[in-house]
């Protein structure tokens, strides 16, 4: 079948990311939390993290400010919580009280922890030179925290408007990649 010419700005929604996560921050006495799709893995040890945090969002001055965060992973039964944060801003709202979620401390930064989150990643912010130009921050991962699931975890993950594609079944294929 021949195939359509795809719109430039749906390519995001192709080159699916990892899951939906939660990036929480805190500041001043203040605690926020902010969705997001953009990330990607860049090493395995230390695990170094790249994601796009808009200069719209508070996120944004807060993460340059404290240099540091916390990446929670949801699964599916949080979806409307993960949506409803995505829009949704610090600025005004507080996002633990406003979607009845529970901070937890992290052992390594002051950012908190998602209790509700299988799993959290406390980070510091280790390069910010591409922030300026693309909104790219470098964070290095220091602890992770996960709660066991069994074999299936199912992450949700955005493919724009509202849609998400849920993991769910997991195969093996033999293999020498890491
Ligand atoms: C599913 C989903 C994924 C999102 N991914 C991103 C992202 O990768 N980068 C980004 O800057 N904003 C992303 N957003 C939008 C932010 O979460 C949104 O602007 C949020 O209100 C920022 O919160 P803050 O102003 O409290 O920091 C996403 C929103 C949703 C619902």
């Amino acid at each position: 079948m021949a195939k359509k010419k795809f719109p430039l700005a749906h390519v995001y929604r192709l080159l699916e990311p990892g899951p939906v996560v939660l990036v929480t921050t805190a500041h001043a006495g203040r605690t926020n939390i902010m969705a997001m799709s953009w990330h990607m893995m860049i090493d395995f040890e230390p695990p170094i993290v790249g994601c796009v945090v808009s200069d719209r969002s508070h996120t944004f001055g807060i993460l340059r400010k404290t240099k540091e965060c916390v990446i929670n992973i949801p699964t599916v039964d949080m979806v409307k919580k993960v949506v409803g944060i995505g829009s949704t801003s610090g600025r005004s709202v507080d996002k633990f009280k406003r979607f009845a979620l529970t901070p937890g401390a992290a052992s390594y930064v002051k950012a908190p922890l998602i209790e509700e989150c299988y799993a959290n990643l406390e980070c510091t912010l280790i390069d910010t030179r591409g922030a300026a130009r693309y909104n790219l921050f470098i964070l290095k991962v220091h602890k992770a925290w996960v709660r066991p699931l069994g074999k299936i975890v199912r992450t949700i993950h955005h493919c724009g408007r509202g849609r998400f594609r849920v993991d769910g079944s997991m195969i093996t294929v033999p293999s020498t990649i890491k």
